[in-house]
């Protein structure tokens, strides 16, 4: 052991002193020690990379970072009380709030009497869940299988796919993100994040995002020189690619092209699910139901990480039920605490209609953004979205990153994508008030504002006055090209952060 127990047991106890007292109650003095100790320790043990990707390590609080420690509602707060509104909503996680106190109550009920099961006796919860879940999703989908992640339930889907169809090939979209497992990131559309881990799965097929005929063409190409494709795998609006929605007929055609081929169709709702587009699944919008369907983030209420698959009776084939762990048996995939989690969100959902609200909050605040994008078309290319899953796409990275630094600046939390840098998400949960959706939009508005001035002060002291707005948006601004070259840097070595 590099330090003797006896210093460890204490270092420890101290921290569980720290989680176990009122945040008011902890000292000034004990706090800073925090923010320094946090640092050091991101430093030495964890990367060096978090520190200088983090918007929360920055200049403008006063000890040179803000630690996150508390949340409830619609808002996360930094140990020294700073209020940030979120906007970013965990990339999808928070749909229901945070720490939303009817499924916090079920958790902790639950904890109460059972956290873990023993793995050998029946688990009533997962049953429980499982019916829960064939009730409330499309078509005949019924059969459930739990995991712990994203790219976990996506490698589920990829593998029930082959084994139930017999096909090896599978076709993903250019853009589109499924997790970094290898699996998982070997259907992903983005070289950054496939290239250093290369050779990925072998037996994939990228086509263009929302053009349903590359589908079919590729389908046919593969099948004619005697390969057999086990699934067609697609967000029903690509997320990390910076929320792009497809031409509408897009699923119904992908759907039709599936069914004639005899390929299966996997929709990895990991994002969209639960609520967040204004219908509780996406692909219920155009009325269409997968053979497989991943579903993650908002399914554990925001309290508990909890994903997995649903998958429709013909899918789940005898070999399935011979060996029910030949597709996988993760020790932790469906607990009872993840699932009494899962219980208490679909109940919430329902029973306060979330789809509706994503809906309703999701077009005032997509309204505001666009009144913006009016005024700011120097900066602001495009705002896109449906629901409370939105995003802004600016003219240049730089503008992006600026004008998110700007917000964090006065608290309100948003994040980029990882595919598609230029753009920023704002996901706020369902609980944002409509009061704190103007004050988004007016802190935003400050924000633009300084963005243009920034930018167009740079370009002067550069030496290259702008005559019009439109070159500010052209340029390398000065200031935040810096932090642009060492994001660069960090993805061609395939270290970028994880979301
Ligand atoms: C659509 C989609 N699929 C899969 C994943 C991977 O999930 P996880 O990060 O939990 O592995 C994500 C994460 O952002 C996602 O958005």
């Amino acid at each position: 052991m590099a330090e003797s127990r006896k210093d460890v047991i204490s270092s420890l106890d101290r921290v569980i002193g720290l989680i176990k007292t009122d945040t008011r109650d902890i000292p000034a003095a004990e706090k800073k020690r925090m923010v320094r100790e946090t640092l050091d320790q991101f430093q030495n043990y964890v990367s060096p990379g978090w520190l200088k990707y983090r918007k929360s390590v920055s200049s403008d609080s006063a000890e040179g970072a803000v630690l996150e420690w508390q949340d409830g509602g619609a808002y996360c707060y930094g140990l020294e009380g700073e209020k940030f509104i979120d906007c970013l909503g965990g990339f999808g996680v928070f749909t229901f709030g945070h720490r939303n106190s009817e499924i916090l109550d079920v958790v902790k009920a639950q904890l109460d009497h059972q956290a873990l099961h023993s793995q050998e006796l029946l688990d009533p919860l997962r049953g429980y869940l499982a019916k829960a879940m064939a009730a409330i999703t499309p078509g005949d989908l019924q059969y459930c299988f739990f995991t712990n992640g994203g790219a976990e339930a996506v490698e589920m889907a990829l593998k029930l796919s082959r084994i139930a169809t017999g096909g090896r090939w599978f076709i993903s979209a250019v853009g589109g993100f499924h997790g970094k497992s290898m699996g998982a990131v070997s259907v992903c559309g983005k070289s950054t994040y496939r290239t250093p881990y290369g050779p990925m799965v072998q037996q994939v097929q990228h086509v263009r995002y929302g053009v349903a005929d590359d589908i079919r063409q590729a389908i046919k190409n593969l099948q004619e020189v005697g390969e057999k494709v086990a699934a067609v795998i697609l967000e029903p609006i690509q997320g990390e690619a910076g929320v792009i929605v497809p031409p509408e007929g897009y699923l119904k055609a992908v759907r039709e092209i599936c069914d004639e081929t005899g390929v299966a169709l996997i929709f990895d709702e990991i994002q969209t699910g639960m609520g967040r587009t204004g219908t509780v699944w996406r692909c219920e919008h155009e009325g269409v139901t997968p053979d497989i369907m991943t579903y993650g983030k908002a399914f554990g209420g925001g309290i508990m990480p909890i994903t997995g698959i649903i998958c429709r009776p013909k899918m789940w084939t005898q070999q399935l039920i011979d060996n029910p762990w030949l597709l996988g048996s993760p020790t932790f995939g469906g607990n009872p605490l993840c699932c009494a989690a899962a219980i208490a969100a679909i109940r919430y959902m329902l029973a306060n209609d979330i789809p509706a609200v994503c809906a309703r909050k999701g077009k005032l605040l997509k309204d505001g953004l666009e009144s913006l994008a009016k005024k700011y078309p120097d900066v602001i290319a495009e705002v896109r979205g449906v629901g409370l899953m939105l995003a802004v796409e600016f003219r240049t990275q730089e503008l992006g990153y600026e004008t998110a630094k700007g917000l964090f600046a006065r608290r309100v939390m948003t994040a980029g994508t990882l595919v598609n840098a230029k753009t920023i998400r704002f996901e706020p949960t369902a609980e944002i008030s409509e009061e704190d959706i103007s004050e988004v939009i007016s802190r935003l508005d400050e924000a633009l504002a300084d963005t243009r001035r920034r930018c167009a002060r740079d370009m002067r002291k550069s030496g290259a006055a702008p005559r019009t707005l439109k070159d500010v948006s052209r340029k390398n601004v000065p200031g935040v090209s810096a932090f642009i070259k060492m994001q660069q840097s960090v993805q061609d070595r395939g270290l970028s952060r994880k979301q």
